[in-house]
């Protein structure tokens, strides 16, 4: 347990996520089942739906993973090692604000190999790049420059207190694997939440580059037949993903499609931000 004061705020993602779902928590959560044994999110990214659920009941019993193995370690470092990621953390907001250009740059070429150095550069990238954008190029490189903040909140110490504390719940349980893992665990009655990287809607609009493996079209119709499975093993699923085409015809009629209003501050389209239509698509 960390010697940090334990606090009684809600949690909330510690890193600005691409495809984050807090403008549409309000939306998926009128979706959440009312009763459910183990929550899987198996897309787990900046985790927004986890700690909304997670803010509301602390004793809920989950398995969340990411194939991102840099993320997954964040999320472990901050349960199990919050106090000298902290102070690593103070040290890059120190060093920052001395010299923001210079220093970005320079944690941007490192290649850290200890564990509270990877996680806190992560972290340190996220708060001060350009859009809070995590990509990488084909090399696995992280390639965004830095962005236009006058005060970024690198250390945000209150929040990584609070996400620690409730990380370190036994009944939590965080992975690196792919998604279709989930189907090894997941027994009735279970509910899984599908955020994968969305299918574009059109050729320009990809966006797939959270880890330096696309999600391909390929990738969806596996996911889509893992879906199946788990419908009829009698679990609750629930897929988050765009207003394509091609989501639409891979999912059968068993299924139910909704449409919700998306307002993305991640595009680096101003003009793409607004006003689209994105689909929750849901078996209950
Ligand atoms: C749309 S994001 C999830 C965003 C998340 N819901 C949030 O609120 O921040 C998709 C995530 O899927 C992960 N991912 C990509 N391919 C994967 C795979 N094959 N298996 C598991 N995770 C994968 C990416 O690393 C990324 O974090």
């Amino acid at each position: 347990m960390s010697q940090h004061q334990i606090l009684s705020t809600e949690p909330k993602p510690f890193v600005k996520w691409a495809g984050g779902k807090r403008q549409l928590i309000t939306e998926i959560d009128r979706h959440i089942p009312k009763e459910f044994g183990t929550y899987f999110e198996p897309f787990l990214g900046g985790g927004a739906v986890l700690f909304h659920l997670l803010g509301k009941n602390s004793g809920m019993k989950c398995k969340v993973s990411d194939l991102n193995s840099d993320l997954v370690l964040a999320y472990v470092t901050i349960r199990d090692k919050l106090d000298d990621l902290i102070s690593s953390l103070e040290n890059h907001s120190k060093n920052y604000n001395k010299n923001p250009d210079s220093y970005y740059y320079g944690i941007r070429e490192s290649e850290p190999k200890d564990q509270i150095d990877k996680v806190s550069r992560l972290l340190f990238l996220n708060r001060t790049c350009f859009n809070g954008l995590y990509r990488v190029n084909s090399k696995g490189k992280f390639n965004v420059p830095l962005g236009r903040y006058s005060n970024p909140n690198i250390v945000n110490e209150e929040n990584l207190t609070t996400v620690s504390h409730i990380l370190q719940s036994k009944k939590i349980q965080i992975n690196c694997r792919d998604f279709s893992a989930v189907l090894t665990d997941a027994k009735k009655g279970d509910f899984v939440y599908f955020d994968p990287p969305y299918q574009p809607v059109s050729d320009t609009a990809n966006f797939t580059s959270y880890t330096n493996r696309d999600f391909t079209y390929k990738d969806l119709e596996n996911l889509v037949q893992v879906s199946e499975k788990l419908s009829d093993k009698g679990c609750k699923v629930l897929h988050s993903n765009s207003n394509s085409k091609d989501v639409r015809e891979l999912f059968s009629k068993d299924w139910k499609v909704i449409e919700v209003s998306a307002n993305r501050s991640i595009n680096s389209d101003s003009a793409k931000r607004t006003g689209q239509k994105e689909l929750l698509i849901k078996n209950y």
